[in-house]
């Protein structure tokens, strides 16, 4: 079967790995540059606050994490201080069961949305901050275009999205995912896919930036090569930065 024609990995699939997700820390060099699942989480909590502060100090912009999975994106982005209304979507119905199980009690919680595909049967324009993490290189090849048009759909006109990827430029990263039990089957995507197919959908003000160039363990020093480094394609994630 060739990867274009690989059908949508069913959604069960992911629901097995619900119950104690962590991020792929199952990857031994993972756990060993991590500190735990969530400190690789933040360290795109930490870089959605430098590229729009507001987030943190306005609490009027609604957000949607497209294939939240467990919700540490938002559980985090809450954690930072973050609150305005959150939306967290899944095809996993598995997935969006264990994040409303595990979601502190003391935080406002976001609404759940189970996905059919690509459609999450969300009101459209209804979203200042779309993210999409980790969840792409799970969708096939030729169902990707689907999952950009959906977000664009959700965005309120000039609404920001962000592309959160595994880095296939970086060796470590590579090396990583083919260790992951969840990544199995996974086809990475470069940044120039995302930038382009964005580029054909009709997005504005397109741009790639790099992060996660040292161990989230080494804290400052980490954030600190980001800012240095954040031109240069070779950090473990990349985001990329569009609006509508
Ligand atoms: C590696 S996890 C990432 C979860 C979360 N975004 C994060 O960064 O922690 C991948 C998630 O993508 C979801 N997923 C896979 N295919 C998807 C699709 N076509 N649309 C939405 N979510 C999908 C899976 O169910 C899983 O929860």
């Amino acid at each position: 079967m060739s990867k274009a024609s690989m059908t949508q990995r069913p959604p069960a699939e992911f629901d097995a790995y619900a119950k104690g997700y962590d991020s792929g820390m199952d990857a031994p060099l993972k756990a060993l540059a991590g500190g735990g699942a969530d400190d690789f989480v933040a360290v795109k909590v930490r870089w959605l606050l430098r590229w729009w502060p507001e987030l943190r100090t306005r609490s009027d912009l609604s957000i949607l994490d497209y294939g939240c999975g467990v919700a540490t994106l938002m559980r985090l982005m809450r954690a930072a201080g973050i609150s305005s209304p959150m939306t967290g979507t899944d095809v996993s119905s598995g997935m969006l069961s264990e994040a409303a199980r595990i979601w502190p009690p003391d935080s406002p919680p976001p609404l759940f949305q189970a996905q059919d595909g690509a459609g999450t049967g969300l009101a459209p324009e209804q979203f200042d901050l779309a993210v999409i993490s980790a969840v792409l290189h799970h969708v096939p090849l030729d169902q990707r275009t689907l999952v950009y048009a959906e977000l664009h759909r959700l965005l309120k006109p000039g609404g920001r999205l962000v592309v959160f990827e595994h880095n296939p430029w970086n060796p470590v990263t590579k090396y990583v995912v083919t260790r992951t039990p969840i990544d199995a089957g996974a086809i990475l995507l470069p940044p120039p896919e995302v930038t382009t197919a964005l580029r054909g959908g009709g997005w504005r003000d397109i741009r790639s930036s790099h992060l996660m160039f040292l161990p989230p363990r080494l804290g400052a020093v980490a954030t600190a090569a980001e800012r240095l480094f954040g031109w240069l394609p070779m950090g473990g994630q990349y985001a990329v930065t569009a609006s509508k």
